[in-house]
């Protein structure tokens, strides 16, 4: 088990482009997986992309929980259910609509920090497995915020440059007091990255 160092906003390593995987099934794209895995689960996060660990390659790893108001994730029987670990390998986004909506998110590579970002309501989503077999899924809501969040890190843009109005980047124990004082309606939990 490693848990890796994460990269924060203004290492260069979040600002490039990241290269394709030459060969999903390679021993060291496993190795790295498996070592983003325990770095995700020690920062409780929902996602993390290779290059938040200094890992300038096209791997991202996320979940999604189960989410009443968004259409959820099918299994293979058809049963809906929390999207699980995925990982994906040279991943691929196509827009589905034009509709957009606006949530809170949060990166592991901004910590503390929270934003008001619009995301793509409706995605398709393909890439590689581990064992080289190709995932394909369509997402919406929060599983299709992760996805676009954590890509995004793939093409060196971090959520503050996504984002129209930088008055609503915040701090989170800011924002939390904003909505405990009733300034605010209360609303979900950010996406805790990451989303
Ligand atoms: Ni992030």
């Amino acid at each position: 088990m490693a848990i890796l160092k994460i990269a924060r906003m203004g290492h260069p390593v979040l600002n490039r482009p990241a290269d394709a995987v030459a060969d999903p099934t390679a021993p060291e794209i496993a190795r790295l997986v498996k070592d983003m895995m325990d770095t995700l689960d020690d920062a409780q996060g929902a996602g993390l992309a290779a290059p938040q660990v200094h890992v300038p390659l096209r791997v991202v790893i996320f979940s999604a929980p189960y989410e009443d108001d968004s259409a959820p994730y099918e299994d293979d029987d058809g049963a809906s259910q929390a999207v699980p670990l995925t990982v994906l390998i040279n991943p691929e986004i196509e827009l589905l609509g034009d509709q957009r909506s606006e949530g809170w998110e949060a990166c592991l590579s901004v910590p503390g920090l929270t934003g008001l970002v619009a995301r793509w309501e409706t995605i398709r989503y393909r890439g590689l497995a581990l064992d080289g077999q190709t995932i394909e899924r369509q997402a919406t809501g929060f599983h299709a915020r992760v996805v676009q969040h954590e890509c995004d890190h793939l093409d060196g843009i971090v959520y503050p440059m996504r984002m129209i109005n930088m008055a609503q980047l915040m701090f989170c124990e800011e924002r939390r007091h904003y909505i405990r004082s009733g300034a605010a309606d209360e609303e979900e939990e950010p996406l805790s990255e990451d989303p």
